[in-house]
């Protein structure tokens, strides 16, 4: 049997419910439900990018008897955590699930997955340096539908981010629909809506680099 890689490892505290990480994904599943509850549309697109083992969108997906309305891809660089996400969905029976093994920080990654109306942007923002989130962020208008949601994390160290976070999000065209700092965890979740008019992707950036 081979070593876990890290990133395999990272998912090892979902096993344990009480965990920050469970916590973390017990809120992120609440707004991918209720962003389900409020679309009446008959096909929704999803974009996950560093999708990992996808707990999240396919855990939702799994008990929604309208799962097939949501056609998503998700991007993911760790062959074992594609592998992963490849069986979660299987034995979901999610046939309109992509698991695309890619380069999330590369905007051609994105191509034909895009415009979303959900970009998933969760446990990416505490992964890469702050000019890198900035750019990111500046980067949704081209991978959002109009009237796309955007549901992601960042982690609360001793210089906090997640007040920038929410002005560049604001200054690129995202009204706050909930934010979540609870005080007893690191983590923090927000959840944003698109105001302004997608932009088409230009194929030719770098969003991001992992520092990990
Ligand atoms: C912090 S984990 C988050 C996983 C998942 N979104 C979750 O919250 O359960 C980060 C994930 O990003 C993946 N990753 C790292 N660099 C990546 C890249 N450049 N493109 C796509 N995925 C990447 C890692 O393999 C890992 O699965």
């Amino acid at each position: 049997m081979t070593a876990q890689t890290h990133w395999q490892a990272w998912h090892e505290p979902y096993a344990d419910e009480n965990s920050p990480l469970s916590h973390r994904l017990r809120l992120v599943q609440q707004h991918i439900a209720s962003w389900l509850d409020q679309r009446s549309d008959e096909r929704l697109t999803v974009v996950s990018a560093c999708a990992g083992q996808g707990h999240d969108l396919i855990g939702v997906l799994a008990s929604r008897s309208d799962a097939q309305r949501v056609h998503a891809t998700l991007l993911e660089y760790d062959a074992g955590n594609v592998a992963a996400a490849q069986a979660a969905a299987e034995q979901a029976g999610l046939c309109n699930l992509l698991i695309r093994q890619a380069d999330a920080g590369q905007l051609s990654s994105y191509a034909g997955a895009v415009p979303a109306d959900l970009v998933l942007m969760v446990g990416v923002f505490g992964n890469i340096s702050d000019v890198d989130v900035e750019r990111t962020i500046a980067a949704l208008p081209q991978l959002c539908a109009e009237g796309a949601t955007v549901i992601w994390t960042r982690g609360r160290r001793k210089s906090d981010l997640t007040p920038a976070v929410r002005q560049w999000l604001r200054d690129a065209g995202f009204m706050e629909q909930a934010f979540h700092a609870p005080s007893d965890v690191r983590f923090s979740v927000g959840v944003h809506r698109f105001e302004w008019s997608p932009q088409s992707l230009e194929p030719a950036g770098t969003v991001f680099t992992f520092l990990h």
